[in-house]
């Protein structure tokens, strides 16, 4: 049986819903081409960080002023070993020579300043897309939610305004009401959304009495958080869904097509596993829809949104509540 696992994502037409996500493994050109190899239907560069662009000084400094901490604490994959504007333009038009696949840039910062020029640099580079990446962390505790909302519509504006290929927002799920601000990104016109972001969080050396920065890659348990809201958005909202976080093997793939996403994206895996990874991926999500006797991806996506279900409790407070009380109780 032929199956059809044609998916359409930021009005890209893919041969299938699998997306390298945006990590170090795109930033070798010959990564890109064996992810091409083994499946992956479109690739997201790593970031280029608001930092590395020579952007207005004066407004540097306001924004570190504002935000009362070092530039360096924006950057959570690159800082001073980041590749450079330059070199990101040369990453790009490279990717776009060696592989058929579309090739999204990822613009990571927390500022209009700066992107309006570049983001048209990188659709002039070749770049299919764009995904911003605003990974602000308000730990001053000042902004108001709102003013943090406003600060992602701000910057989504500036950056649609100068470039004419489509514009995802990478987010975390840290906001009070995620799926009312997502519906106001995608009236004010965002064309995809890649749910979620994870933010790296800070752990201590009890032995040094510091704080330690590393990064942890996912596990599939983490899927829940991003199921719950793409589930919750699925068939809602104009613009395209792609989930992020724990997808470690064809089952998460599933279960993500399930609740709805267009596309699922995946990182740690290719770190753990390598880029063959992807493969199995494809392989395993192929088999799941033999298995279920379906030749269309369509006939499988979005079954379980929180739109398609007869009982939506699932997605719920109802649920939690039933939940809590079917937990025994432990003897003392
Ligand atoms: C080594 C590594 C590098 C990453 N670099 C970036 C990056 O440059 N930009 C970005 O938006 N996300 C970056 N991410 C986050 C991933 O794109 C992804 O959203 C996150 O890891 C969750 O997906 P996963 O569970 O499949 O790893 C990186 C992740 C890893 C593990």
């Amino acid at each position: 049986m032929s199956i059809n696992l044609t998916s359409r994502y930021l009005g890209l037409t893919l041969k299938n819903p699998l997306v390298a996500a945006a990590s170090t493994v795109g930033m070798k050109i010959d990564n890109i081409r064996q992810l091409e190899d083994n499946g992956a239907a479109a690739v997201v560069l790593p970031s280029i960080f608001e930092e590395e662009i020579d952007f207005d000084i004066e407004e540097a400094e306001r924004l570190l002023f504002a935000t009362g901490s070092e530039a360096s604490s924006y950057l959570p994959y690159g800082g001073e070993d980041g590749m450079g504007a330059e070199k990101y333009l040369d990453l790009i038009r490279q990717a776009r020579e060696a592989v058929d696949i579309p090739v999204i840039a990822s613009l990571n910062g927390i500022s209009r300043a700066g992107w309006t020029q570049y983001a048209s640099e990188v659709e002039q580079a070749g770049a299919n897309a764009i995904e911003l990446n605003i990974y602000f962390l308000p730990t001053d505790c000042a902004p108001t939610g709102r003013e943090v909302e406003e600060r992602y519509l701000d910057i989504l504006r500036a950056v649609k305004a100068c470039t004419s290929i489509p514009v995802s927002m990478k987010l975390s799920p840290y906001f009070s009401s995620p799926g009312h601000f997502i519906k106001e990104l995608d009236d004010a016109g965002a064309d995809g959304f890649v749910l979620f972001n994870r933010f790296y969080q800070p752990d201590i050396d009890l032995r040094e009495t510091a704080m330690t920065r590393d990064l942890r890659l996912s596990n599939r348990a983490e899927i829940r958080l991003p199921l719950l809201w793409i589930g919750s958005l699925a068939g809602r909202i104009k613009g395209s869904i792609a989930a992020s976080t724990g997808v470690a093997t064809a089952d998460e793939v599933l279960k993500y097509l399930l609740v709805g996403a267009d596309v699922v994206m995946t990182a740690s895996a290719l770190i753990r596993h390598g880029i063959g990874h992807m493969r199995s991926l494809l392989e395993g999500l192929q088999a799941g829809m033999t298995v279920r006797e379906l030749d269309h991806l369509d006939q499988l996506r979005g079954q379980l949104s929180r739109r398609s279900v007869t009982d939506p409790t699932a997605f719920d407070r109802a649920n939690y509540v039933k939940i809590l009380k079917a937990v025994t109780p432990i003897d003392s």
